[in-house]
């Protein structure tokens, strides 16, 4: 019951974690999905940069990453080629096997890149070129100032400054760059209009204020006026060299990009006269990408303004550019504000999910408590129930065991009490008893049954004895009376009990010891009933001429003393050896059935003793019980130990009661040389001797008795005397009588004997299952012997009048039961032999037994049993009967007769049926079968 709740609970807790399991996983792969998934990547822009490290390229990339902020899911892959073409061809190659969407490119030199552009352009590639040019124009759009535009501006404004007359240096970018080719194409143009100014000199810085520097010094002699530098860089290199020649007074320098925090801080300070306003495009380039990469409309050609920036403006276009920059600082901070947020923001989503996950676990957790506390409680109320039942049974066990206690210690004390009641009309039975017996003028047959009567007397008296002992043992809790006495010289006195009875039986009984005196510590009356025990149930068993030892010695242990009783009786099975000492235990064929109360009153006593008692016993060897008694008196209580020595208790009556079932029955013994021969036999098979004697006795007058005390030994005596009735115990050493008659009546050669079973077990199964084995009849002890006596004449009569079935034909359907068929299959076969044999004059019973495969003495019995004739007698009959047919039926000569009925000479055949029917064989024939002493 509590079981089931358990697995249904367990069950349903199962289910419940499945699901919190199932739940969890959820959750968690949707927040490993939030926090990991890659982002939809919507466009990657390549950008390659001809050189990252002026300040103008930097505003110019920080412009893009601005403006590309407000782009989200575009990926911006950044390449600096460091001034060199070939790196920026590889650049944008690698840039392009990277998958990139759009390519924004400043090339470094127009030509070198211009084939690397084109191919992108031609494979589908937008380009956007920002700044600088390529040679082609296969470009998807452009974002810059007009360089050309910038040169001419700075031409007529230095021309202006000038007042239309002086000398100036021009110091140009890189060679093949494309703003140094326009920006010196218009500068060109710008002052083309005005002859007065000359433009001296141009060398190339390279866009680097070192290289301007140098080319500036390199031009030592030249007296100008002005220097056209093609970026703010090269125009403080200019400067520079000016200065280091001491020769920048009045020299007016105008440079190109008017960076606030440079071209124009450098026009504040006067070191340049004017900058050109060049924006970068950063801005601008993105958005014109991505109006491009989302098909929005754009414009190829992006041309940013431009301005002239000098003393007159410069303060104000400080301010604006400052302006400008700190509102850009401003929506930096704003846009790092932003990340902030949008970090605070994803941490408080996880946050978030994990106390959504962790409010489910717990609502989860709780509901499977709940239910695991709601199943709990009912468990526990089933629980408390069943404890309850249990505690109510277990009382009424209590108050049933104590009832059982009162109810077997009140049928103890009523056994007890009976047994003390049987002591005194048993003694009364046995004084006058002996004295009856002592009587010389008894006739032999009164005296031997009063004998008989005298031995069980003494065995009734014996059992008592014993149950009563056991009794004060058992539950009166009987305290020993120890002395320290001479072992020795006690069991000599116990074995002088038994030394007749030795004699008698040619027993060789011996007393073995190393010491003539052994003190132990022991209760002399109850110790003598041990030896007394075991003494006689070695002499039950032992064979007359065998050996009984008690030897006595000092144990091994050197803690006990040790006394062997030693037989070479039959031996017991392992069963019995197991259980010899169990209180009534009776082994299965039944052995030991004499002892049951002896050896266990025998261990008691020596438990009592605090020793111990063991059995060695073997089949057909022997038995060896060794008891090992305590030395001193240490292991004793006080109240156990008597002072002086102990009287034997003369009422116990020892001797007479062990030794009496040990003598062998004189009536068996008994000389039959006077009987008269018997007709009738029986067969009696039964252990006890007492009763097996008297059977004996009992029939012998009118029958030839054969006895047998064991199964096995029954079956043989049947099948070698074929007696004609037997009867046998039931519960028999080796065979049952059950089995017995089983066996007898399944064999032709016995088939036809009437078995009796007489046996101590009444109930109705037994009996049926003796008539099962086709016993003739069941009689149970204790019996009427003149019903006995009339059951076996009845059963013999009966035998007779059978036998008559045998000799006349019976009509086949005359029922039979199945002993009687297997004779009538006997008398088939043997009638048989006879009929097929009748014409050999040498035919002989031999022949008839090697035919049915019996022995002589088995065939003559059997066809005496069942037709009351002998063989011979039946043969000559058959002859006879066969002549007479012939004699009528045949036309043949009294000779021919003869021979065909097995007579040796007609003469000899006359003879016989004459004197069988008182007429010859002739006159026989003469008269028609009519004869004057017809048989
Ligand atoms: C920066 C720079 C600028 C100039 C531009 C021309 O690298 O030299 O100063 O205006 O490039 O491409």
């Amino acid at each position: 019951m509590f079981n089931n709740h358990a697995i249904t609970f367990l069950a349903s807790l199962a289910n419940h974690l499945r699901l919190l399991c199932l739940t969890l996983v959820l959750i968690f792969s949707s927040c490993v999905k939030n926090k990991t998934a890659p982002k939809k990547e919507e466009y990657v822009i390549g950008f390659s940069q001809c050189v990252g490290s002026d300040q103008w390229r930097k505003t110019m990339l920080d412009e893009m990453k601005r403006e590309l902020v407000f782009h989200s899911g575009v990926t911006l892959l950044y390449e600096d080629a460091n001034n060199s073409s070939n790196i920026q061809v590889e650049q944008v190659k690698s840039l392009l096997e990277r998958k990139i969407d759009l390519l924004i490119i400043s090339p470094n030199e127009a030509k070198p890149l211009t084939p690397i552009v084109e191919e992108a352009f031609n494979n589908g590639i937008p380009v956007v070129v920002i700044d600088r040019k390529t040679s082609s124009k296969l470009y998807t759009a452009y974002v810059g100032a007009n360089n050309y535009e910038i040169g001419k501006m700075a031409g007529e404004y230095l021309a202006n400054r000038l007042k239309q007359r002086g000398k100036v240096i021009e110091v140009m970018g890189l060679p093949g760059s494309s703003p140094a080719i326009e920006r010196q194409r218009g500068f060109y143009d710008g002052v083309k209009a005005f002859p007065g100014i000359d433009i001296v000199k141009q060398v190339y810085g390279n866009w680097l204020i070192n290289k301007a520097e140098q080319e500036v010094l390199n031009l030592k002699d030249a007296k100008i006026d002005a220097v056209f530098a093609h970026n703010d860089q090269m125009a403080l290199g200019s400067y520079n060299a000016l200065k280091k020649r001491k020769a920048e007074a009045g020299v007016k320098i105008i440079g190109v990009d008017a960076l606030s925090d440079n071209g124009q801080q450098l026009v504040a300070n006067s070191i340049l006269t004017a900058s050109m306003l060049y924006p970068t495009g950063g801005k601008e380039a993105v958005r014109t990408a991505l109006a491009i990469l989302n098909k929005e409309p754009f414009e190829k050609e992006n041309i940013l303004k431009t301005v002239v920036i000098d003393s007159t403006n410069v303060q104000l276009m400080k301010m604006q550019s400052e302006k400008i920059d700190s509102q850009q600082k401003d929506i930096k901070k704003q846009q790092d504000m932003l990340d902030e947020q949008n970090r605070i923001y994803k941490d408080q989503q996880s946050v978030l999910n994990i106390l959504v996950v962790s409010l489910v676990l717990a609502l989860v957790f709780g509901g499977v408590a709940l239910i695991a506390l709601t199943e709990n409680w009912k468990n526990n109320k089933k629980l408390e129930a069943k404890n309850f039942e249990i505690t109510q049974q277990q009382q009424q066990l209590l108050e049933m065991s104590e009832r059982a206690k009162v109810a077997s210690e009140a049928k103890f004390n009523f056994f007890t009490n009976i047994s003390h009641e049987f002591r005194t009309p048993l003694t009364l039975i046995l004084s006058p008893l002996e004295d009856v017996i002592a009587d010389p003028k008894l006739p032999l047959q009164a005296k031997d049954n009063l004998k008989l009567i005298n031995r069980n007397v003494l065995r009734l008296l014996r059992m008592v004895n014993q149950l009563i002992d056991f009794r004060k043992i058992e539950y009166d809790g009987m305290r020993l009376s120890a002395s320290e006495n001479n072992l020795i010289a006690f069991t000599r006195e116990i074995l002088s009990s038994f030394r007749d009875l030795a004699a008698k039986r040619r027993i060789d009984l011996k007393l073995v010891s190393p010491a003539k005196e052994i003190s132990v510590w022991y209760d002399s009356n109850m110790l003598d009933k041990v030896l007394f025990n075991l003494l006689s149930n070695s002499f039950k068993f032992t064979r007359d001429g065998g050996k009984i030892t008690i030897s006595i010695r000092r144990a091994e242990d050197g803690k006990n003393i040790e006394i062997n009783v030693q037989d070479t009786g039959i031996g017991m099975s392992e069963e019995e050896r197991e259980h010899a000492f169990d209180l009534f235990y009776q082994g299965k064929v039944d052995q030991f059935k004499g002892s049951g109360l002896g050896l266990a009153l025998t261990k008691e006593i020596i438990q009592l003793h605090k020793g111990d008692i063991k059995v060695k016993s073997e089949q057909g060897i022997g038995t060896a019980f060794t008891i090992l008694l305590p030395e001193g008196s240490s292991h004793l209580a006080e109240s156990e130990k008597v002072t002086g020595l102990s009287e034997a208790d003369q009422n116990y009556n020892s001797i007479k009661i062990y030794t009496t079932d040990l003598e062998n029955s004189e009536v068996e013994a008994k000389e039959k040389a006077f009987d008269s021969p018997k007709d009738l036999s029986l067969l009696i098979i039964e252990d006890n001797e007492d009763l097996r004697g008297f059977l004996q006795q009992k029939f012998s007058d009118e029958y030839e008795v054969f006895t047998s005390a064991d199964g096995l030994q029954g079956i043989r005596e049947a099948f070698d005397r074929v007696p004609d009735l037997i009867i046998s115990d039931v519960v028999l050493p080796s065979k049952t009588g059950t089995e017995i008659a089983q066996l007898l009546k399944n064999d032709i050669r016995t088939s036809h004997i009437p078995i009796i079973l007489l046996t101590a077990k009444g109930s109705a199964e037994q009996q049926i299952e003796g008539m099962n084995a086709m016993a003739d009849a069941y009689i149970t002890k204790p019996f009427n012997l003149q019903y006995l006596k009339a059951s076996v004449k009845n059963l013999l009569r009966n035998r007779n009048l059978l036998k008559s079935r045998f000799t006349t034909e019976l009509p086949s359907d005359h029922k039979q039961n199945i002993s009687s068929k297997l004779d009538k299959k006997f008398m088939n076969e043997f009638s048989g032999i006879v009929e097929s044999n009748l014409a050999n004059e040498n035919f002989s019973v031999d022949d008839i037994c090697k035919g049915m495969g019996i022995s002589r003495i088995q065939l003559y019995r059997k066809v005496k049993a069942l037709m009351d004739t002998s063989i011979t007698d039946y043969i000559l009959s058959r002859r006879l009967q066969k002549a007479k047919y012939l004699l009528l039926n045949e036309n043949l000569t009294i000779s021919e007769i003869t021979y065909q009925v097995g007579f040796s000479s007609p003469t000899y055949f006359s003879t016989v049926f004459k004197a069988q029917y008182k007429c010859t064989p002739s006159e026989f024939k003469r008269n028609n079968g009519s004869v004057s002493n017809k048989k």
